[in-house]
């Protein structure tokens, strides 16, 4: 089922989540829809809370559905390492419109379980490193504008005021 997209400034996004504990058929549920949604949406990634659902989980398809084995669940995900700088820009299903560039590790080794609470562990380069580190970000409350200057951060807000006023947002 496809859900709406939380947008920001909403609380949820700026929390941290509890833990996945339960890894059952509803668990299972909820991560077909935040495929179905992130797909729907055109995205390369998505996090419980952009669902509205304060847990610490993701899903990444950097090939956005063209490839399924590239269907990656992030439930408890870590970061085990990382390595060198890329510096591209980024956008979030959260603040549609906005776009910044956020410097980020050019690789990036994550640990964490899937949908059925077997842990896997994987490196990954590119975007796909930037995938990892952006949704990681979102399950710690953190968007990718919490990156940016102080300067380009408000004026963002500031933009995001006006459409709310505008109720366009
Ligand atoms: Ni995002």
């Amino acid at each position: 089922m496809i859900q709406p997209i939380v947008k920001f400034p909403a609380p949820v996004l700026a929390q941290e989540t509890p833990r996945v504990e339960k890894f059952d058929e509803e668990l299972e549920k909820l991560v077909d829809n935040m495929f179905e949604s992130m797909y729907a949406a055109e995205g390369v990634g998505l996090a419980a809370p952009q669902i509205g659902r304060s847990l610490r989980l993701a899903v990444i398809d950097v090939t956005v559905g063209k490839n399924p084995e590239a269907r990656l669940v992030l439930a408890n995900p870590e970061i085990t390492h990382f390595e060198g700088e890329q510096r591209e820009e980024e956008g979030c299903l959260s603040l549609p419109g906005f776009r910044g560039h956020v410097l980020r590790p050019s690789f990036v080794t994550v640990r964490a379980q899937n949908a059925k609470g077997e842990e896997w562990e994987m490196r990954g380069e590119g975007l796909l490193a930037r995938a990892f580190c952006h949704e990681i970000d979102h399950l710690y409350g953190v968007l990718f504008i919490n990156h940016l200057s102080m300067l380009k951060r408000d004026l963002i807000r500031r933009r995001v005021r006006k459409l709310q006023k505008a109720g366009e947002w």
